[in-house]
């Protein structure tokens, strides 16, 4: 039998019919927004790549210089035969933890992106010998069923994408997640922490204008999947700090009145100028939230491993009584403030 396997959970038309919901709903609230999985198309990752090599975008570097010099910790502690990585992407940070876990059975990656999926999985499966990669075709914000294998299952969960959730919404993810979990597996949660608001900022408006394009690249995606008509100049990237939920929020200002025309929904949707469609929230954190968060999830934060001046931490948790939160979250991220 071939040590590769995917499985596609998702049916061959839920993307668009996702897409089309999001933006239905997105699109005639108000405020608006868009959620920020819909930056991710082929260009959209690649940009994403380039943004995680930016002088200014330290989240990417804080997170693996902490994996390679914990990843023997983090293995040792959970002694995994499973590792299940959610939005694995290109793989490329796995490869520590995997290098650190000789006794690994099966790599699970967990993405939207078959693609990629395919992509990384075959490359490590050459790399690894014995290693069996189950790769699963999944949105992980929607409730999971992870493939039979042996435990105990190390469940990471890097990035600090957990922060591109409503607070509502996190803890009703690590939820759903506890409840796939049993007593011996270990949960692992890369975090951005809280800083300087000047460095935050910086991070997700840099110099060279890439996430910039990236957050506009939303729009094009709109356009090609749904035949609409934003013009990308008329847009306006912003980046900022709200300082009372501890998030960076990314949004398109409209720089004039205008209307855009969404025909595949039979749709005109009106700006007023200067009006702000945002685009995505990106939580940052302190080591009490995280806790807190974990707790209301049924997990309780066993390790916390910062990087050299504080940028970013990863926690270890393990599953320890059934969560309070409920589940699913009511506050979905694309829910109108009114
Ligand atoms: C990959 C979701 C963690 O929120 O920092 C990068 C995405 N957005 N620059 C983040 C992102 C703008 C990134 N995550």
């Amino acid at each position: 039998m071939s040590p590769f396997r995917l499985t596609r959970t998702l049916p061959e038309d839920a993307t668009a019919a996702a897409l089309r919901a999001d933006v239905l709903h997105g699109l005639t609230c108000s405020p608006k927004t868009l959620p920020p999985k819909w930056f991710y198309d082929a260009h959209g990752s690649e940009l994403f790549d380039k943004i995680t090599e930016l002088p200014e975008y330290y989240p990417t570097r804080a997170e693996r210089e902490i994996l390679a010099a914990r990843a023997t910790e983090i293995a040792a502690a959970s002694g995994a035969r499973t590792l299940v990585e959610l939005g694995s992407g290109s793989s490329e940070k796995t490869r520590l933890l995997l290098d650190a876990l000789p006794g690994l059975h099966t790599y699970v990656p967990v993405d939207v992106s078959e693609s990629a999926l395919a992509q990384a999985g075959h490359a490590l499966i050459a790399e690894c010998p014995g290693l069996n990669v189950h790769a699963l075709v999944a949105d992980f914000t929607a409730p999971l069923l992870l493939p039979r294998t042996p435990g105990p299952r190390l469940v990471a969960f890097l990035g600090g994408t957990i922060g591109n959730l409503l607070p509502a919404e996190r803890v009703a993810f690590l939820a759903s997640l506890r409840v796939l979990m049993a007593p011996n597996d270990v949960l692992l949660l890369g975090i951005d922490l809280v800083k300087d608001e000047s460095v935050l900022v910086a991070a997700y408006d840099d110099a060279a204008g890439v996430t910039a394009e990236f957050n506009k690249n939303v729009l094009t995606v709109v356009n090609r999947e749904l035949g609409a008509d934003f013009d990308l100049a008329v847009f306006e990237h912003v980046a900022l700090w709200d300082a009372e939920h501890e998030w960076i929020e990314m949004r398109l200002r409209s720089r004039t009145e205008q209307t855009v025309k969404i025909p595949a929904l039979d749709l005109a949707v009106d700006f007023t100028a200067g009006e702000d469609l945002r685009t995505e929230i990106s939580a940052k954190f302190r080591q009490a939230g995280v806790r807190a968060e974990l707790e209301a999830a049924g997990f309780d934060l066993t390790q916390w491993f910062t990087s050299p001046g504080q940028l970013y931490g990863l926690a270890l948790a393990t599953p320890v009584r059934p969560p309070t939160a409920r589940f699913p979250a009511e506050d979905r991220i694309t829910t109108c403030v009114r």
